[in-house]
């Protein structure tokens, strides 16, 4: 069972203004598919605020996957990409490439979001847009695919089993 981290970018959702439906959304989805919510916050939609909280669950290796949401788009405000590459090790552009493409049959604004996925350690982390029902659509395309990477990223799996 795969232990996982959710952050939500949300600068009116830190300050309790508003509800956080999109990080519910992921934690109902982790959990059908046998997923552990061991940590989950709100913060500010903060570069630093975000990079440091990413950097401590991978160091500490508290979490196996963090999922953030919020703050991928145009913003002024919207920067969860960078906090993201900034503590990044390891560039995985296929995941979110693969679900902005998924993406584009719900909406053409799909192509606006500018998530990032990357490793740290042994943590992937991956950033998904800011609505629960965009939260719904990427998460579609992610789960199936997920656990393959996450065994071999923990040294589950030694190699891709597809050869
Ligand atoms: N992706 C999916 N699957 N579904 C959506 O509704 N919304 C888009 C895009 N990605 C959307 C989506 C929109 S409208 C924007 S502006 C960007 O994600 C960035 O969203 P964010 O600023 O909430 O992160």
């Amino acid at each position: 069972m795969y232990r996982v981290g959710i952050i939500t970018a949300s600068d009116k959702g830190s300050r309790g203004e508003r509800v956080d439906e999109s990080g519910a959304k992921i934690k109902e989805v982790v959990g059908e598919f046998g997923y552990e919510v061991k940590f989950y916050k709100v913060l500010p939609d903060d570069k630093d605020v975000l990079a440091e909280e990413m950097k401590s669950l991978c160091d500490k290796n508290e979490v196996d996957l963090i999922l953030t949401t919020g703050g991928t788009g145009f913003s002024k405000r919207d920067n969860t990409p960078e906090a993201t590459l900034s503590i990044a090790e390891k560039l995985v552009p296929g995941i979110s490439e693969a679900i902005r493409a998924y993406s584009m049959q719900f909406t053409k604004k799909a192509m606006l979001s500018r998530a990032v996925s990357v490793i740290r350690k042994s943590t992937l982390i991956i950033n998904m847009p800011g609505s629960p029902k965009a939260v719904k659509e990427c998460m579609e395309c992610l789960m199936p695919t997920l656990e393959h990477g996450l065994d071999i990223l923990t040294g589950e799996a030694s190699e891709c089993a597809r050869k």
